[in-house]
């Protein structure tokens, strides 16, 4: 029969020590829920048939979210422990011979090697039960101590239900199990709630599963950071440090220089070149990928843009945008959506720009709003430049001709077309379209003779 390995993540519990009328595992670190990462370190690891047990209040807000990965969720109505959670979780499962990974759905920093390493120890040899995730930490600590006898793992006990000696005990229980399913199926409806929390415990498994001959083997994790579980909004904050600092190791590893990791916000799955330098206090997130030999920053932010080589970023905003190479965008710019910037375009500082194509080597160095417009090749935009694109009810287009020449102050009011070539004097108003090398002023504008 074919072996398939499937995964329970479990995701019902309400979270009560972040304070917070969100549901926990939607709070976000690095700019994605924090059910995200389990999921994505699941699909890394060839896990894609996950079943997310979540409640009622929970499901609606992470069911599109786990559809994302192809999982699906099951609801568990009342909290009655993690063990309880698994045998809704195996329901909602149609038996298999294969293997069941249990994960929780707070441990934003678990990598896809933690899952292989603890399906490695229930596959290592015939009549394993479980493959164990454990994690040497620091005392004092709330996790799940792993009591041994001998080399063997004998059983996990819940912090409080530690003695004072197994309360000494430093290897923990991360959280992460690879159970051979059959041997899980068989003694999941055993357990009972006999402990400090009236809980049906998932950990009290270990004890079922050795009694009935099925040994668990441990698979120790070296980096405890990696199988922290956040409950509270300063381990959260602790998480995105880590993961924060994991994601900045990456780029710097790639050839980026990243002056000051501490105050530069990376989110996953970004694309940055080689040579590229982030200056400090600036965030780079969503689909953004960036090319070669740019700088971004200080002070900056970059979300869903593409980004050429060698362009410069200083101090500004760049959002659902295209960038051409060799462009310089700053200080104090604010792309804000929607914007195809050509090769070599300035855009120099109080420009806001919206809706907008500019061509390249088109500038706009100072002091402009470029809304709804599509600026010709070459043209300059003087400061002050303002295209009135909303009459109060709807937006109209501005078109500007290449080399196009606006003068100082030059007011647009849209729909409006000026020609290639052509110029507006300082101050001008511009009410109708200007023919291409037309030269016009005054207000309202009217040709220069
Ligand atoms: C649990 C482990 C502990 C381990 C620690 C690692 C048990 C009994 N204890 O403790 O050994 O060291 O995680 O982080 O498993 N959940 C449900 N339904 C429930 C209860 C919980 O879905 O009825 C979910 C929660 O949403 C959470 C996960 O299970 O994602 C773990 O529950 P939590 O209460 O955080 O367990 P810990 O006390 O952290
Ligand atoms: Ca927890």
């Amino acid at each position: 029969m074919e072996r398939a390995t499937r995964a329970i993540v479990l995701a019902a519990g309400m979270g009560t020590r972040m304070k917070s009328s969100r549901p926990k595992v939607l709070h976000e670190v690095c700019g994605r829920p924090l059910l995200w990462y389990p999921l994505r370190a699941l699909a890394t690891a060839g896990i894609r048939d996950t079943v997310v047990v979540t409640n009622a209040v929970v499901d609606p807000h992470v069911a599109p979210l786990v559809a994302e990965f192809g999982g699906r969720t099951v609801i568990q109505e009342q909290q009655r422990g993690t063990g309880h959670a698994v045998q809704i979780g195996l329901r909602a499962l149609p038996p298999a011979a294969g293997t069941i990974v249990v994960a929780y759905g707070d441990m934003p920093l678990v990598t896809p090697e933690i899952f292989a390493d603890a399906l490695a120890a229930v596959w290592s040899h015939d009549g394993v039960g479980l493959g164990l995730t454990t994690a040497r930490m620091p005392l004092p600590s709330s996790f799940g101590r792993v009591i041994r006898s001998g080399e063997a793992v004998a059983r996990i006990v819940e912090e409080r239900d530690c003695s004072p000696e197994e309360r000494t005990v430093d290897e923990m229980n991360a959280g992460i199990y690879a159970f051979d399913e059959h041997s899980l199926r068989a003694v999941i409806d055993d357990l009972s709630a006999d402990n400090a929390q009236q809980e049906l415990y998932l950990t009290d498994t270990i004890e079922l599963l050795i009694r009935a001959g099925r040994p668990v083997v441990p698979a120790v994790c070296a980096d405890h950071r990696l199988v922290l579980g956040v409950n509270d909004r300063i381990e959260l904050a602790e998480a995105r440090a880590i993961l924060n600092r994991t994601l900045c190791d990456q780029h710097m590893r790639a050839g980026v220089t990243i002056v000051d990791p501490a105050t530069t916000y990376l989110e996953p799955d970004l694309i940055i070149g080689a040579d590229s330098v982030v200056y400090p206090n600036t965030a780079i997130g969503g689909k953004t990928a960036i090319g070669a030999r740019v700088t971004v920053g200080p002070n900056s932010r970059i979300s869903n843009a593409t980004i050429g080589d060698g362009v410069q970023i200083t101090e500004s905003v760049v959002l659902d945008t295209q960038v051409g190479a060799h462009v310089r965008i700053g200080p104090f710019a604010h792309l804000r959506q929607g914007n195809v910037v050509g090769a070599d375009v300035h855009i120099g500082n109080f420009v806001e720009v919206k809706n907008t194509t500019l061509h390249a080597g088109a500038k706009a160095n100072h002091l402009a709003y470029l809304g709804d417009a599509e600026i010709g090749e070459r043209a300059n935009i003087g400061a002050g430049t303002i295209t009135c694109n909303f009459d109060g009810t709807s937006k109209h287009r501005t078109e500007i001709g290449a080399r196009a020449f606006i003068g100082s102050n030059s007011t647009l009011v849209a729909p409006l077309r000026i020609g290639a070539g052509a110029l507006t004097g300082a101050g001008a108003v511009v009410i109708r379209d200007v023919a291409d090398g037309e030269r016009v002023v005054g207000n309202p504008a009217r040709p220069l003779k």
